[in-house]
This record gives structure tokens, C-alpha cells and sequence, in this order.
């Protein structure tokens, strides 16, 4: 059987089993999803033992997508834009192609979700690899502006200027800040410490929408502020994981599988509903 896995440390609690076991029961494809948790210095020599055991693809997530990017033999132009690869399929050709469906996932979701990327003023908290996968896949979207706003400055606007020839991109601190935005994109981790993006509470209107690419089994720090804030619409990053998830199914088995389904076992699975 064509047997897949997702590297990453920790890895343990990682819902790509689940969500890849939905797939190909849904699309009828026989194959084995399965975990591997190598510690940091060993994640190439186990990527490379994956493979030569007859490994067919695997996802890499948290901290190895950097380092998964040096490693493969090509590179999708989507995962050199992120300098990070989440996605690595073995071609029949012995290739291994390092692939990016991070940002694929997020616009994907967002679109599920009704929001409007074109001509929309879109501002981006945080200036990590999160972020980075996240700005090509928006820009082309064609948004009217994209302001990144994070902590350290500098890190915004070394990103701004590296995708400026993608679109209209600028970097602003948190109090340069202007609305009205149409799409806020918190993109830091500040909610896994369950801390807030330093975002003043005048840019949030009832009209905004709001994505946090977290998620968890109730609302997260960013996601409770915006509402107490008077947000209508707020998205968590489950669907983003879906989504980016049934990307690289099909890199990997040319057959897209829907994702509604599979979301609504996820959240029942995590018991969010
Ligand atoms: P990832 O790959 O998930 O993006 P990362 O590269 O470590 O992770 O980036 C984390 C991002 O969250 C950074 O933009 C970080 O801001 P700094 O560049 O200033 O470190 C941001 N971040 C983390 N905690 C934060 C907090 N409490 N408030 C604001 N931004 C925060």
C-alpha cells in the first residue's frame, strides 16, 4: 500500500492522520497516512530513509518546513516563494519535489468562508514563515492593499519589500495602523501563549473580517478580542488545514477531494461541535 506520513516535532496531537484516512476513504484511493516525529539533528536522515523504504510523499510541518526546503532535489515556484516546503511527493522519475500549500489552503478557506479578496484592504499581523507562505497566494487575489504589521518592524518590512513586485504590499508598525481594513490576518503565534497582536481596538468594525490561521477547541485570544470588539465575522484556521491538507492529496494522487465533509468530522473529532 502507497504509504504517506507527517514529519514534525512534536507531531503527536497532528490531525494530517485524520483528515488523510478522510480522503482516500472519500476518494476511494488505497494508501496509509501515517507520523513520524524525529528529534531536530535527524530529520534529514529519516526524510531520506522515509523514501528509500518506499515512502511516496509526506507533509512536513513544525520546525522541520525550512529545513525540508534545503533538502528536496525541486522546488514548486509556490514553495520557493514560501522558502518553506510543507508538501514532498516522489515523482515516478525518482524526483523528489518539494511543493507549498500553505497559502493554496488559507485563500481556499477564506473563499469557502464568502470573503472577498479582490480590491479588499487586507492587513497582515505577523512577518514569521506563516506569513510568508501566506503572501503570494493573496496577492494574486489582486487585494487593493496589503499592510503586514508585526512586533519587529524590520522582519515586516524585509517582507514587503521582498513581494512588492507581487503586488501592491507595505509594511506599517501597530501604530501606524489606518483603516478601515476589510481582512485582518493574524498570522503570529501570539495565541498559542494565548497573548494578543498589539492591534488597537478602533480597527475592528462590524464589517471586518477576521482569520486567525490558529485554532483550537474554543475560540482563540484573537479571535475572543475581535468579537468583544464588535467583529461579525470570525474564521479560526481549522479550514485552513483542510484545505492545505487536500492540496497535497492532490499533488500527490491527482484527484481533489472535498473538503465540507471532512471539516465537520474534524471539528466533531475535536469538539467544537
Ligand atoms: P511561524 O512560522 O508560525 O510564522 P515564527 O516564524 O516564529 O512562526 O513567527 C512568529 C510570528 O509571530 C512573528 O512575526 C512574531 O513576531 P516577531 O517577529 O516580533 O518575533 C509574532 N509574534 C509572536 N508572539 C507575538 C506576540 N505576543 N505579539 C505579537 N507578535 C507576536
Amino acid at each position: 500500500m502507497d504509504r504517506y506520513l507527517v514529519f514534525g516535532h512534536p507531531v503527536r496531537h497532528s490531525k494530517s492522520p485524520f483528515i488523510h484516512t478522510l480522503f482516500a476513504r472519500q476518494t476511494q484511493q488505497e494508501l496509509e497516512y501515517g507520523l513520524a516525529e524525529p528529534v531536530v539533528d535527524e530529520f534529514a536522515q529519516a526524510l531520506r530513509t522515509f523514501f528509500d523504504q518506499g515512502g511516496k510523499g509526506c507533509n512536513v510541518t513544525v520546525p522541520f518546513k525550512e529545513q525540508a526546503f534545503t533538502l528536496v532535489d525541486r522546488l514548486s515556484p509556490r514553495a520557493k516563494r514560501a522558502g518553506a516546503v510543507n508538501t514532498i511527493k516522489l515523482t515516478d522519475d525518482g524526483v523528489l519535489l518539494g511543493d507549498n500549500t500553505d497559502g493554496a489552503g488559507l485563500v481556499a478557506d477564506l473563499k469557502s468562508h464568502g470573503v472577498t479578496l479582490a480590491d479588499s484592504r487586507i492587513l497582515l499581523l505577523g512577518a514569521g514563515g506563516a506569513a510568508r507562505g501566506a503572501l503570494a497566494p493573496l496577492l494574486a487575489e489582486l487585494p487593493s492593499e496589503l499592510v503586514i504589521a508585526n512586533r519587529t518592524h524590520t522582519k515586516a518590512q524585509q517582507l514587503a519589500a521582498e513581494f512588492c513586485d507581487l503586488g501592491p504590499v507595505t509594511a506599517q508598525t501597530y501604530e501606524q495602523l489606518a483603516g478601515p481594513f476589510d481582512l485582518v490576518i493574524n498570522s503570529t503565534s501570539a495565541s498559542l501563549q494565548g497573548e494578543l497582536p498589539p492591534l488597537v481596538p478602533a480597527l475592528i468594525h462590524t464589517d471586518i473580517a477576521i482569520y486567525d490561521m490558529m485554532y483550537g477547541a474554543s475560540d482563540t485570544a484573537f479571535i475572543s478580542w475581535a468579537k468583544q470588539h464588535g467583529a461579525r465575522q470570525t474564521m479560526d484556521g481549522l479550514g485552513m488545514l483542510v484545505e492545505q491538507a487536500a492540496e497535497a492529496f492532490t499533488v500527490w494522487r491527482g484527484i481533489r477531494p472535498g473538503t465540507k465533509q471532512v471539516l465537520r468530522e474534524l471539528k466533531r473529532n475535536l469538539g467544537v461541535i
